[in-house]
């Protein structure tokens, strides 16, 4: 994977057709997909549960961008390989969801993933400081993470001290709920550059009529280029 700051659009298969994921991501990937976002929930950290690693390793070889892993468990260290064997190219854990989030880092890079650390909204930018050497990829959480289709809580004061924080260093700001054509331009405006749709690519397409998804995908990216250039 390269690293550029380009705007990239990441759809969570959260809201995907659950009967139905290789033909999905094959989908939405068609459709301009720049990144695949896979949502684990354990029903512990958060109050939902999505899948686990044999899930996620059978949607690798449906996945031809980037798989983009969404850790909202806890504990995470015990999983850390489990995900790399499932093929995930980027893992993200929440910094919340223990207290050595440091050595969660090292070791998902050691496992030969990229590392993401996510911050829920109440979480200040601050928490990342000393970690960002370690980290690929900071998400910031526009909603209480859980569930998809939530209303977006506006965090663009939390991207703009990150961006500040991160300077030069290859670090993607990626932004995760409630992002639509709407919010999109707030987000990359103040420094984000992929941006997480679960509901706004998803709503009113299908497999059988994917150009809607492409349609959905078009709206937020030149929203959000709009307000970049
Ligand atoms: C929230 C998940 C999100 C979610 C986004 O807990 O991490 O990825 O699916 O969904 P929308 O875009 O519908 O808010
Ligand atoms: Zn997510």
């Amino acid at each position: 994977m390269s690293f550029d700051r380009s705007i990239k659009i990441a759809p969570s298969i959260l809201s995907a057709d659950f009967a139905n994921f290789g033909a999905e991501i094959q989908a939405i990937e068609a459709q301009g997909a720049d990144w695949v976002h896979i949502d684990v929930m354990d029903g512990h950290f958060v109050p939902n549960l999505t899948f686990g690693p044999p899930a996620v390793k059978a949607f690798r070889p449906h996945v031809k961008t980037v798989m983009d892993v969404h850790l909202m468990i806890t504990p995470v260290d015990p999983y850390i390989q489990a995900y790399a064997d499932a093929g995930a190219d980027i893992l993200t854990a929440h910094i919340e969801a223990g207290a050595h989030t440091h050595r969660t880092l090292q070791a998902i890079r050691a496992a030969g993933m990229k590392a993401g650390v996510a911050l829920n909204p109440g979480t200040p930018a601050d928490a990342v400081e000393h970690l960002l050497d370690l980290t690929d990829l900071v998400c910031v959480m526009t909603v209480n993470p859980g569930f998809g289709g939530q209303k977006f809580i506006d965090m663009t004061n939390k991207i703009r001290k990150l961006r500040s924080m991160i300077g030069d260093r290859p670090i993607h700001i990626e932004i995760d709920g409630g992002v639509d054509p709407k919010t999109a331009p707030l987000v990359a405006a103040a420094g984000a550059d992929v941006l997480v749709a679960g509901s706004a690519v998803f709503k009113g397409g299908s497999v059988d009529n994917p150009d809607v998804y492409g349609a959905n995908i078009k709206a937020v990216r030149s929203a959000a280029e709009s307000a970049t250039s």
